[in-house]
């Protein structure tokens, strides 16, 4: 039987107009643009202002977005994973949703959450079904609406996020390029440091989990930074020694945006030169989910088909990982 990769054959994003600036956070909580940016690296952020407006929103117009790059229409899409930490609601899945308003209406459709790593993870799956020969046509878009989760009195978490979507489709390639290697990785003792506590089946929502604001992101920052430094370094490593990658072999680095310092120790310990590190953290700060796609989505005229793309990413959970792909086309 022919080998099939699965390639990426079309990325496609959509940001909220609205620009959370370090200016505005000064505002409302105690803190300062000088903290932020050398602690962080993140400039501004956007937001999804309309309070009836979900993460479907969002992943809709990426989708819509890629579509319209790619000049396939919705029918074609054979399945739709949507990769996200703020589904629009616990329960029905908001990947079914955006199937029917994009108008996909041949595929099947689920949610993926592994928090910062969802859409690591979600290129995995993604790949995985190319790769069996029963999908030709797979969009995996991350989205996030952060800012529905965040306390915007905790200067600890709300400086750190922000709103946005990103999409990716996932092809068979029959030239070799494409997904080529996978380091994927989880550890359950990172819960406690990294976590919305109440709202699930441990910690039902009640009068008493909102007053104690239990339904927002909670942040042990010093102690998920320990580990995302050295992790994602890690696994990064291992994925260029597994496959004889040099960092002169490596074009590009494609790390989550959590904290530039997080990336800067990850790309020395590749020992990629900084200008293979996609960074756009300045512009959107943690996106969750979003910070792969619309790395690949901001880059995509940089990239030439035949380049060697090392993604690494880690969240809650703990969650993180590391794959490395051959860009398969020219913009
Ligand atoms: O994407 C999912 C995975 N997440 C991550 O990878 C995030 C990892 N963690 C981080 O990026 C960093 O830990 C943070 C950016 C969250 C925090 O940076 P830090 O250098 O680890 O700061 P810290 O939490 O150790 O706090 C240092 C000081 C503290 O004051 P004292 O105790 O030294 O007096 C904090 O209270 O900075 C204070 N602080 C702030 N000051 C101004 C904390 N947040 C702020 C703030 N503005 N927003």
């Amino acid at each position: 039987m022919e080998n099939i990769t699965a390639a990426i054959t079309a990325v496609g994003a959509y940001l909220p107009d609205f620009v959370l600036t370090n200016a505005i956070l000064e505002t409302m909580v105690d803190t300062n643009d000088e903290w932020i940016t050398t602690r962080t690296g993140i400039k501004e952020r956007r937001i999804l202002k309309d309070p009836n407006k979900g993460t479907s929103y969002m992943a809709i117009k990426a989708a819509e977005n890629l579509l319209e790059k790619r000049g396939i229409k919705a029918e074609e899409i054979d399945l739709i994973i949507v990769a996200t930490a703020t589904p629009d609601m616990p329960v029905a899945a908001t990947a079914a949703y955006v199937a029917s308003e994009i108008g996909a209406t041949n595929a099947f459709a689920f949610d993926l959450q592994a928090a910062c790593s969802s859409f690591l993870y979600g290129m995995s799956s993604a790949a995985s079904y190319i790769e069996s020969g029963r999908y030709k046509k797979v969009l995996l878009i991350g989205a996030d609406k952060m800012s529905s989760i965040l306390d915007y009195t905790d200067r600890a978490t709300c400086i750190i996020f922000g709103d946005g979507a990103g999409a990716v489709l996932f092809e068979p390639n029959n030239e070799g390029l494409g997904f080529v290697d996978e380091y994927l990785r989880s550890d359950g003792i990172g819960r406690e440091f990294l976590k919305i506590e109440a709202g699930g089946s441990l910690l039902p929502a009640s009068e008493e989990t909102v007053k104690n604001k239990q339904h927002y992101v909670f942040q042990d920052g010093r102690n998920v930074f320990k580990h995302a430094v050295s992790n994602m370094a890690d696994v990064a490593e291992k994925i260029m020694m597994r496959n004889e990658l040099s960092d002169e072999d490596v074009n590009w680095l494609v790390p989550h945006q959590a904290n530039k310092r997080i990336i800067d120790a990850t790309a020395q310990r590749m020992g990629v030169a900084e200008d293979k590190v996609m960074i756009n953290i300045h512009k959107y700060g943690n996106t969750t989910s979003a910070t792969l796609p619309l790395l690949l989505n901001d880059y995509e005229k940089q990239l030439h088909k035949g380049d060697n793309l090392v993604f690494a990413a880690f969240g809650g959970g703990f969650t993180w990982g590391s794959i490395y792909i051959k860009w398969a086309y020219n913009s």
